[in-house]
């Protein structure tokens, strides 16, 4: 696994990764998002999704909804096989990419509150709690916490 992350592609996502995405979905998020809920987001003209692939394998993906200078994270997730290796790092910099692109000044997403793990992540890239939706996931009536990160560049 040493190669990693050099052997990695990022891709938008097509209904071809579907299957391999939705498996990591399950291993990832206590309510993972349904196939069709995936499939939706491939013809939502807000939502941009991509791919992380090594060699054929998709081993992880995100998404993104742009609305006017806002983009909202809805999705990072790596393989549980292929984590802390660096491929949250090489999605989290292409979403960043891809909302400065597509418009995005500012840019926030929801976190459980128990999970450090992705919060080192998106501290990692300058994002900063301004917020708590109380009792947000349905599963175990956890808070959501609220970071936003300003002023993306390039
Ligand atoms: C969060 C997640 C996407 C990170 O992906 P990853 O490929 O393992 O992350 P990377 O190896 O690129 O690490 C990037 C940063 O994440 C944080 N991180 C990753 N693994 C970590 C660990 N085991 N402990 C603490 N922080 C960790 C660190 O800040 C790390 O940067 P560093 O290596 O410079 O310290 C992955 O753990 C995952 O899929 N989790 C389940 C799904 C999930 O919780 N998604 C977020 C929902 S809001």
């Amino acid at each position: 696994m040493e190669d990693i992350p050099e052997n990695i592609e990022i891709v938008e996502m097509k209904s071809a990764h579907l299957a391999d995405v939705c498996e990591i979905a399950i291993f990832s998020f206590p309510i993972p998002w349904s196939y069709d809920s995936f499939n939706n987001e491939l013809n939502n003209k807000l939502a941009t999704y991509i791919v992380a692939k090594k060699d054929e394998k998709v081993v992880g993906f995100g998404g993104i909804w742009v609305i006017f200078d806002e983009s909202h994270i809805t999705n990072i997730a790596v393989h549980p096989d292929y984590r802390s290796l660096g491929i949250g790092d090489i999605l989290m910099k292409e979403l960043l990419k891809k909302s400065y692109d597509k418009g995005a000044k500012d840019i926030t997403l929801e976190v459980r509150r128990s999970n450090i793990v992705a919060q080192n992540l998106y501290k990692k890239y300058g994002f900063a709690q301004d917020g708590i939706r109380k009792k947000y996931y349905q599963d175990n009536g956890e808070d959501a916490i609220i970071m936003w990160k300003r002023e993306i560049k390039e």
